[in-house]
């Protein structure tokens, strides 16, 4: 039997992603997201509107998709309840956000220079795609968010999770999962498709 429903979130379990935008002063800053989908060598993005990111990405539209394995979820974490938005708006604010520029430092991450966009890469993610912002939607039926599509420039993947000269490993790479609000790893391998 099923229950109809109408739960608060609806987070069915997404690879994190920590999208790195380019604020006004130079500095890059780092937003964690789980509203993420790649197919070929486009990507989109959904990006609340009230966020730094999607402020960063209309005025500077480039960034970079770094991924994280389940390793990192502990900083990761550290910063969610941050922002890079100042003044915090009120919404955030009664969600208990706070300010904070240097979200590197605040989740001991190390930053990276990329290679053909401005906005850092952090060297403790093992994937990191720079990307061109190719088009912003807010939906008709849902302006609190927007849609994000951007184009795939270049991959970066740590050497370890490499296998030949151009794929990854899925024995050695594994993303992080946020599953309604809680961080989970993969489980055992169960099989391959015919296409691997
Ligand atoms: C694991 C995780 C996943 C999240 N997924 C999203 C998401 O997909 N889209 C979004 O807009 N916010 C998402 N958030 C909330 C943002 O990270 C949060 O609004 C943050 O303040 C954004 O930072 P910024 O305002 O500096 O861009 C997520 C937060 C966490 C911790």
């Amino acid at each position: 039997m099923h229950q109809e429903i109408k739960p608060s979130i609806l987070y069915y379990g997404t690879p994190v992603i920590l999208l790195t935008t380019l604020n006004e002063d130079g500095s890059t800053n780092i937003s964690p997201l789980s509203s993420s989908w790649a197919l070929g060598y486009s990507l989109v993005l959904g990006l609340g509107i009230g966020g730094k990111a999607i402020e960063n990405l209309r005025e500077r539209p480039e960034c970079v998709v770094n991924v994280p394995g389940p390793e990192l979820w502990t900083q990761v974490e550290a910063l969610a309840p941050l922002t890079g938005k100042n003044p915090v708006p009120e919404y955030k604010l009664q969600a208990s956000f706070r300010f904070e520029h240097d979200k590197f430092a605040a989740a001991n991450f190390t930053r990276q220079t990329s290679v053909q966009v401005k906005p850092d890469r952090i060297l403790e993610c093992p994937l990191q795609i720079e990307c061109a912002v190719r088009n912003i939607r807010v939906p008709e039926h849902d302006p609190h968010f927007a849609v994000v599509e951007a184009e795939a420039l270049k991959v970066h993947a740590d050497e370890k999770i490499v296998l030949g000269d151009n794929r990854i490993d899925p024995e050695q790479w594994s993303p992080l999962i946020y599953n309604f609000r809680h961080y989970f790893g993969l489980g055992q391998p169960l099989g391959k498709t015919f296409r691997a």
